[in-house]
């Protein structure tokens, strides 16, 4: 390896969670100084958010029902030098949810990002729709619709009132093209979008960006859940033959949590290996 190799080899930062390596320098600002809400953030695609947007420069709020989890996130963010509010609990909970961003609006007064990315299958609970039952579809419709409702009813009365925010909401690509064994979850995430589209439409005249991220399989816990048959049968559906990093979809909520995606509204960005096109 050549010293200017070597060098640069040396200077990349590595991800805890990945192992991947990035050049640190090639990390915008895009959310300096700005509060970025993220539900469920003490894990997989919540946590990667959590820590691109801190790594933008934002400070956080951050919710999730693991305590431990969710400070493991914090100390991380911190160390990048963003001022973090955690608070444990149930984001399908109206009372915490209410009570929680009431605290956070006494302390920050303003809340720029809300990313809505609480949300769960019961793919381990049920499979085909013939064997599923009512108890598992309102688990699901609350966690995995219910909470973005109610975390959006949270901050749309003052980013109407200052005419600026970003809401960015997690459907998932089985809410576009269905999935087997998943049916009440797609007709959530389908929700999501559905929501995502119409919020857009109410807020547009206030300058409010309200848009959905889709993705795929991504390697977090959720993979675990799903027989090995089954996740290999899915990989070789994608046409770039692998399955998302958490940090693939943060990249992509970061953008849209940012003024570079202030043109994008009502959108769901589908970030699934090229699995589904349209
Ligand atoms: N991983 C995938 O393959 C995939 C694909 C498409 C969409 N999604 C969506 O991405 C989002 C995040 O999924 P993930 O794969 O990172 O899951 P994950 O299980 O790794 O993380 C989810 C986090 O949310 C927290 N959480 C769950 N229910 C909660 C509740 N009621 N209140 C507060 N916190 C709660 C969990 O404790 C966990 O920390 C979900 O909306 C999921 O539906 C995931």
């Amino acid at each position: 390896m050549t010293v200017a190799l070597k060098q640069r080899a040396d200077s990349l930062r590595e991800d805890a969670a990945t192992g991947r390596k990035f050049e640190e320098e090639n990390v915008m600002r895009r959310l300096e100084g700005r509060l970025a809400v993220v539900t469920g953030a003490a894990n997989g695609i919540g946590r990667a958010s959590a820590l691109r947007f801190a790594s933008e420069g934002a400070n956080l709020a951050i919710m999730d029902l693991e305590a431990d989890g969710l400070e493991a996130v914090a100390e991380e963010a911190r160390k990048g030098g963003a001022k973090v509010f955690t608070k444990a609990g149930d984001c399908t909970k109206e009372d915490f949810l209410v009570d929680t961003f009431k605290e956070i609006y006494a302390d920050a007064g303003f809340i720029d990002l809300l990313m809505n990315n609480v949300g769960q299958s019961a793919r381990e609970r049920a499979s085909e729709f013939y064997q599923s039952n009512s108890d598992v579809w309102h688990f699901v419709m609350d966690v995995s619709l219910f909470s973005t409702l109610l975390a959006s009813r949270q901050v749309v009365p003052s980013m109407r009132e200052a005419g600026r925010g970003k809401i960015v909401n997690v459907a998932s690509n089985a809410g576009l093209a269905g999935e087997v064994g998943i049916s009440e979850y797609a007709a959530a995430k389908m929700g999501v979008i559905g929501f995502t589209r119409s919020l857009a439409r109410e807020l547009a005249p206030f300058k409010v960006n309200v848009n959905a991220v889709c993705p795929g399989v991504t390697k977090t816990r959720v993979i675990e859940r799903i027989s090995d048959e089954i996740v290999e049968k899915i990989r070789v559906s994608i046409p770039l033959g692998y399955f998302a990093e958490p940090e693939d979809i943060a990249a992509v909520a970061a953008f849209l949590g940012s003024d570079d995606a202030r043109y994008m509204t009502g959108q769901s960005v589908v970030v699934d290996g090229g699995r589904w096109m349209v």
